[in-house]
C-alpha cells in the first residue's frame, strides 16, 4: 500500500481527481494519509474533510521565519512518514531538507510542458498568461519528480493541450486541468503505487 500525503494551497481540483480515481479504482494500492495546506481557507481542505481524510494547515506565516517553518514542515512529514508526497497545486517551496530526506518520493504537477513556462514565478494562472502572451499553439501539463531545483526534476509524464483562438488564461487553465492535469497526476500515482516507474540516468521510464 502506497502511503501518500498530498500538499495543496487552493481549490484542490487535482486532489479531487486523485480521490475520485481512488474511489473508481483507477488508482489502486494507495492510501491518502493526510492533506497538508499552507492556506487555512483552501477549498482543498474541505474536499479532504468530505472524504474523511485528516487536513493539516501549516503556513509559513505562522512561524517566526522560513527556517522555522521548514523545520516544522519537514518534522511533520517525517512523523507522517509517507512513501510518496504529492504536490497538487502547492505554492510553497519544498525545504531542501525535505527534498533530501524524501529524495525520489516527491512528485509535482505543473501546468505547462516543462521546460517551457516553469521555474521561479511560474505558477497558477501566470503560467497560462505567459503561454498566451508568447502565442504558443500547444501547451499542456507535466508531472515530475521534485529535486532541489524549481520544476527541474525528472519528468514522469506530459500531456499536450491545444491553445484555441480567443482563449483567456482562465479558459486555458481549465482546459489544461481537465485534459491534462487531472489525468496525468492520478496515472502517475497509480504507476508509482504499482511499481511501473524507474529512474535510469536521471530519466524516468516505465518498466
Ligand atoms: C492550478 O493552476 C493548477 O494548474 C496547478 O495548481 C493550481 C491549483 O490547482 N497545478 P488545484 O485546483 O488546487 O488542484
Amino acid at each position: 500500500m502506497l502511503k501518500t500525503v498530498v500538499c495543496v494551497s487552493g481549490g484542490g481540483t487535482n486532489l479531487q481527481a486523485i480521490l475520485d480515481a481512488i474511489d473508481s479504482g483507477k488508482i489502486t494500492n494507495t492510501e491518502i494519509l493526510a492533506v497538508i495546506s499552507n492556506n487555512a481557507g483552501a477549498k482543498a481542505l474541505e474536499r479532504a474533510e468530505r472524504h474523511g481524510i485528516p487536513g493539516i494547515c501549516m503556513s509559513p506565516k505562522s512561524f517566526a521565519d522560513r527556517e522555522a517553518f521548514n523545520e516544522a514542515f519537514t518534522a511533520k512529514m517525517e512523523e507522517l512518514s509517507p512513501d510518496l508526497v504529492v504536490l497538487a497545486g502547492f505554492l510553497v517551496r519544498i525545504p531542501e531538507q525535505m527534498v533530501s530526506k524524501f529524495s525520489g518520493r516527491i512528485i509535482n504537477i505543473h501546468p505547462s510542458l516543462i521546460p517551457s513556462f516553469c521555474g521561479v514565478g511560474y505558477y497558477g494562472l501566470k503560467v497560462h498568461e505567459k503561454a498566451l502572451e508568447r502565442g504558443v499553439k500547444v501547451t499542456g501539463a507535466t508531472v515530475h519528480f521534485v529535486n532541489e531545483g524549481m520544476d527541474e526534476g525528472p519528468i514522469i509524464a506530459q500531456k499536450a493541450v491545444a491553445v484555441e483562438q480567443g482563449d483567456t488564461p482562465e479558459i486555458l487553465q481549465r482546459r489544461v486541468m481537465e485534459q491534462a492535469e487531472w489525468i496525468l497526476l492520478p496515472q502517475a500515482i497509480d504507476d508509482i503505487a504499482n511499481g511501473r516507474l524507474e529512474i535510469v540516468d536521471g530519466h524516468v521510464r516505465r518498466v
